[in-house]
C-alpha cells in the first residue's frame, strides 16, 4: 500500500520539487552568487614590535601588527576563526560598527555577547557584512585595544553597484595612540588609590607606526631628521608613504582605534570632501581639517591638484586634552617625485586643543545624504543619561546616572535568552537623573556612586532616544570629550546642544529633517547630544564611552532587545571554555 500510494505521489513530487528549485532556490543562488564566504583563521599573540621605533609589546594577529586588514563586499559572510594564543589572558573580538543582524553572539563583546575566550581555545565569528563602508575591528576585553588588537575592516558595494561619488584609488589609515607603560601597568593604575591616569599617549601612530621623539615635525626641513628617524628603528615603524599621481582623485579612508585621544587630521595645500562617516553617506562638505574621535570612521576625497613637483605632509594631532603627544606624520608622495623629498613646507599646524567651536562647527555640517532612512518622528522611550565623574569607596570611577557600570561574569545573551535571574541585577538601571536640581555646570556635590550592572530592557521595534548629558568632572572648571559608541545598531544623531537638555526648549532644535546615521557620537563638554534607534535588532548592546580607560572605569550601559527571539543561540556563545563544543561535537 505504502508503495502504491509512494509512487503515485512521485511524479507529482518530482514536479513540485522542480517549481520549487526553478522559482524559488534558483533566483536566490543566482543572487548570492557574488557573495562569498571569507575565511580566516587567526591566532593572537604578544609580539616584540617597535610601533614607534622604540620597542615594546603588542598584542598581534598571526605575528602582524595591527591585524591584517579584511575587505569583503556586501552580502558576504565573514568567518574567523580567532585562537587565543596568549598564555594567560582571554580575549575576544569586536567587530566596530558591524550590526550584528541575526548574530548578536558574534559581537565579540567579552561579559556581553560571549566569554572571553579562554587560552588555547578557538572561537568561530560568523557574521555578514551588510553595508558598504569604512569600519574596524578591535579587542573588547580589559585595554586590549590599547595593548594593539586592532585592524581595518572595509566593506565594498556588491558588484554593479556605484558609489554615490567617484575616485581614482584608494587609501587606508588606520588612526591611534601609544604608550610605552604597557596596559597592565595602566589598568592597575586605574583601579588603585590613589588614583594613577594613564596620562597622554607617548605616539600616535597611522597604519601602526609612528616616531617617539623624532621631531620630524620641527625639523621638517632637515633632510637629516627624517632619516634619523628611519635609523632609529626597524622597518616597522617607518612612515607609510601615501603614493598618489597628480590630479587624480582618491578617497581616504579614516578609522580611529584611540584608547584616548580625539584627534584633528589635515594634509598640507589639500582640502578634503567628505562623504561617509561611520558606514554611511553624508551630504558632501570640504574641510581644510577634520576632527576624528575614537570609534569614528570617515571617507573623504582628496583631489591631487597641487604643484606635482612636491610631496606633503599629512598630520594628525590631538584635539580636546592638552596635547602632549606629538603630531604623527606621513607623506603624501606625488609620482614621480621621490618618497624621500621632504615637503617644502611645515606640516598642518593642528587646530588649538580647546577650540571648541571649532569642533562643534564640524560637526554639525554632517547631514545624512538624500535617500538615507528618516528617523521615526516620535519616541516612545526617552532615556537620560548624565555622564558624571564619581567616586566608589575612593576609587574614581565614571558612572550614568550615578551608576558605574561592572559587567558580570555570566554573559548577558545567554543570561537574558534563559531566564537565569541570577546572573546579573534585574532592577532597571535609571532612566533619568534629578535634573531640576543637578548643577553640570559644578563638581558633584556627592560624589559617591554606585556600581551596577543593570540591562535597559527595550520593547522590540521600539523607538528609543537617548539625552547624553554632560556635566563637570571631580575637579571645578573640567569637562572632557567623551565619544559614544553603540553596538547593534546606527542611531540618528538629532542634534547637539550646551547646557542642561531641556525638553521645553531643546526639543524644537532636534533635527528630524536630515539628521546622520552614525553608530558613534560625541557630547561636547558641558553638552547634550540626543540620539534616536529603533530597537529591532535582536541582541544585547553595548552602549558606552569609546575611550578605553573610561569604558573600564565603568562608563557604560547596556541594552538588551528581542532575545526571546532568538531561536537558538550556538553553544560556543553560551558557555565558556571548551565544555559546550564538546558535548556539542559541532561547530556554528
Ligand atoms: Cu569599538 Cu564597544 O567598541
Ligand atoms: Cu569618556
Amino acid at each position: 500500500m505504502g508503495t502504491t500510494c509512494g509512487l503515485k505521489i512521485d511524479p507529482l513530487y518530482r514536479y513540485v520539487r522542480a517549481l520549487v528549485i526553478c522559482f524559488i532556490l534558483l533566483p536566490c543562488i543566482q543572487l548570492s552568487l557574488g557573495a562569498k564566504i571569507r575565511h580566516f583563521k587567526w591566532e593572537v599573540e604578544y609580539k616584540y614590535w617597535s610601533p614607534d621605533c622604540i620597542e615594546n609589546i603588542v598584542m598581534a594577529i598571526n605575528g602582524q601588527f595591527p591585524g591584517p586588514t579584511i575587505r569583503a563586499k556586501v552580502g558576504d559572510t565573514i568567518s574567523v576563526e580567532l585562537t587565543n594564543k596568549l598564555s594567560t589572558e582571554g580575549v575576544v573580538i569586536h567587530w566596530h560598527g558591524i550590526r550584528q543582524i541575526g548574530t548578536p553572539w558574534a559581537d565579540g563583546t567579552a561579559s556581553i555577547s560571549q566569554c572571553a575566550i579562554n587560552p588555547g581555545e578557538t572561537y568561530n565569528y560568523r557574521f555578514k557584512v551588510d553595508k558598504p563602508g569604512t569600519y574596524f575591528y578591535h579587542g573588547h576585553l580589559g585595554m586590549q585595544r590599547s595593548a594593539g588588537l586592532y585592524g581595518s575592516l572595509i566593506v565594498d558595494l556588491a558588484e554593479g553597484e556605484k558609489e554615490p561619488f567617484y575616485y581614482d584609488g584608494e587609501l587606508n589609515l588606520l588612526l591611534s595612540d601609544w604608550w610605552h607603560k604597557n596596559t597592565h601597568d595602566q589598568e592597575i593604575g586605574l583601579f588603585t588609590n590613589p588614583f594613577r591616569w594613564v596620562g597622554e599617549s607617548q605616539s600616535l601612530l597611522i597604519n601602526g607606526r609612528g616616531q617617539y621623539n623624532c621631531s620630524l615635525a620641527a625639523k621638517f626641513s632637515s633632510n637629516t631628521s627624517i632619516s634619523q628617524c628611519k635609523l632609529r628603528g626597524t622597518e616597522q615603524c617607518a612612515p607609510k608613504i601615501l603614493h598618489v599621481l597628480p590630479n587624480k582623485t582618491y578617497r581616504l579612508r579614516l578609522a580611529s582605534a584611540t584608547s584616548l585621544a580625539s584627534l584633528s587630521l589635515a594634509i598640507g595645500n589639500h582640502k578634503m570632501l567628505v562623504v561617509e562617516a561611520d558606514g554611511n553617506y553624508v551630504q558632501p562638505f570640504e574641510v581644510d581639517d577634520l576632527d576624528i574621535y575614537s570609534g569614528e570612521s570617515y571617507s573623504v576625497l582628496l583631489t591631487t591638484n597641487q604643484d606635482p613637483s612636491n610631496n606633503y605632509w599629512l598630520s594628525i594631532g590631538v584635539r580636546g586634552r592638552l596635547p602632549q603627544t606629538p603630531q604623527g606624520l606621513t607623506i603624501l608622495n606625488y609620482h614621480p617625485n621621490s618618497a624621500s623629498k621632504l615637503p617644502i613646507s611645515a606640516p598642518p599646524v593642528t587646530p588649538v586643543w580647546n577650540d571648541y567651536n571649532h569642533s562643534k562647527a564640524f560637526t554639525n555640517k554632517i547631514l545624512a545624504l538624500m535617500g538615507t532612512p528618516k528617523p521615526p518622528i516620535n519616541h516612545d522611550r526617552r532615556i537620560i543619561l548624565l555622564n558624571t565623574q564619581n567616586k566608589i569607596d575612593g576609587y574614581i570611577k565614571w558612572a550614568l546616572n550615578n551608576v558605574s557600570l561592572v559587567l558580570p561574569p555570566t554573559p548577558y545573551l545567554g543570561s537574558i535568552k534563559y531566564g537565569l535571574k541570577n546572573a546579573f541585577d534585574q532592577k532597571n538601571p535609571p532612566e533619568n537623573f534629578d535634573s531640576i536640581n543637578y548643577d553640570v555646570t559644578k563638581p558633584p556635590v556627592n560624589p559617591n556612586s554606585t556600581y551596577g550592572n543593570g540591562v535597559y530592557m527595550l520593547g522590540f521595534n521600539t523607538t528609543v532616544d537617548v539625552i547624553l548629558q554632560n556635566a563637570n568632572a571631580l575637579s571645578a572648571n573640567v569637562s572632557e570629550i567623551h565619544p559614544w559608541h553603540l553596538h547593534g545598531h546606527d542611531f540618528w544623531v538629532l542634534g547637539y546642544g550646551d547646557g542642561k537638555f531641556s525638553a521645553d526648549k531643546d526639543e524644537k532644535k532636534l533635527n528630524l529633517k536630515n539628521p546622520p546615521l552614525r553608530n558613534s557620537a560625541i557630547i561636547f563638554p558641558y553638552g547634550w547630544t540626543a540620539l534616536r534607534f529603533v530597537a529591532d535588532n535582536p541582541g544585547v548592546w553595548a552602549f558606552h564611552c569609546h575611550i578605553e580607560p573610561h569604558l573600564h572605569m565603568g562608563m557604560g550601559v547596556i541594552f538588551a532587545e528581542g532575545v526571546d527571539r532568538l531561536s537558538t543561540i550556538p553553544n560556543e556563545g553560551l558557555t565558556c571554555g571548551l565544555t559546550g563544543k564538546m558535548f556539542s561535537g559541532q561547530k556554528n
